[in-house]
């Protein structure tokens, strides 16, 4: 196993300490990415095993060869179907679950993906080449109704509306094709101090339409917990706080063992509670950690054991 040329993974030793309490057995890596959370994993728990998803061909490819075969096992897929994903491969229950939310280094850098508003690129923003829906579909097919909404919703962008009408404005005259012409459309909205951001903004919301990213988020809470041994446990890193705010609600509801409304003197809703949650705050990185790694500085930990 080579550790050279690849990032440091974000929040590793607490990953380590939290989650890899288990010696041997299988772990879920939902967001394999450039392989980081896999490597140390297998270099702390020598008789531990990893399942990695991605959805990025890219991002499998690099992998491949990197672990041992016996070892690890490199799964392209949507970490929205991780149940039914580890159960085809044969594997009934896991010790632990990884999902380290986002794009990756790689991808951002990719000059040809057109996630960074920094680069000029077509309008991709896919994740996977499998899926039809883009960027550049979304920015020229979308109402203005539609695309403020999106730009509100999953960017919390304020100007969302006034955006929304430029870009309808613009693409009536020329489709808008690529990153750097959306740029130019969106400064003439927000300029000066408030660009960078609103770019960042607006360029999130698109990346979370274009790849369905809280849905599929929902959707793997749920199985990650369904696959777990009992003790076993979860983490999630999240980014951004819509990502954080699903994460916090959905560990919440299961911390509960009744959901009955308060007027109602004796249960009757039969919920079971399936979790212990181990972190009452998030834990976010240190100091010296954004130093190194200014991609860490927006970076939350939560996680849970299950019962
Ligand atoms: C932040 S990176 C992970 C970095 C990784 N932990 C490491 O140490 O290198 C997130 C990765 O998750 C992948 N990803 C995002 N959403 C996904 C999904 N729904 N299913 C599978 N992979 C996904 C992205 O393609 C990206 O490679």
């Amino acid at each position: 196993m080579s550790e050279t040329n690849y990032h440091i993974p974000i929040l590793v030793s607490e990953i380590l300490d939290l989650i890899c309490i288990t010696e041997e057995g299988f772990y879920v890596d939902g967001t394999l990415g450039g392989g980081g959370h896999t490597f140390a994993i297998l270099q702390k728990l020598s008789n531990a095993k990893v399942f990695g998803i991605d959805l990025d061909e890219e991002a499998l490819k690099q992998n491949q060869e990197r672990f041992p075969k016996d070892r690890f096992v490199a799964c392209p897929g949507n970490f929205r179907d991780i149940e039914n994903l580890v159960k085809t491969n044969g594997i009934d229950k896991v010790v632990g679950v990884l999902l380290d939310l986002g794009i990756s280094s790689h991808q951002i850098d990719s000059a040809n993906r057109g996630f960074s508003f920094q680069k000029d690129a077509q309008l991709d923003m896919r994740m996977s080449k499998q899926t039809n829906l883009t960027a550049k579909k979304i920015v020229n097919s979308y109402s203005r109704e539609d695309l403020s909404r999106i730009f509100r919703e999953f960017g919390e962008e304020k100007n969302a509306w006034r955006i929304a009408g430029e870009i309808v404005r613009e693409r009536e005259k020329k489709e808008v094709e690529t990153t750097l012409e959306l740029v130019k459309i969106i400064s003439k909205v927000a300029g000066g101090k408030f660009l960078v951001k609103t770019l960042a903004r607006i360029f999130q919301a698109l990346r979370i339409e274009v790849n369905q990213e809280l849905e599929n988020l929902k959707e793997a809470l749920q199985g990650s917990l369904n696959i777990l041994v009992e003790g076993g446990r979860l983490g999630v890193i999240s980014y951004h706080s819509l990502e954080d705010r699903i994460v916090k609600d959905f560990f919440k509801h299961e911390n509960l063992s009744c959901v009955c409304p308060k007027v109602i003197p004796v249960c009757v809703c039969k919920k079971k509670r399936t979790l212990n949650i181990l972190t009452k705050n998030p834990m976010v990185p240190s100091e010296n950690e954004i130093k190194q790694n200014s991609r860490a500085r927006s970076a939350k930990l939560r996680v849970i054991e299950k019962i």
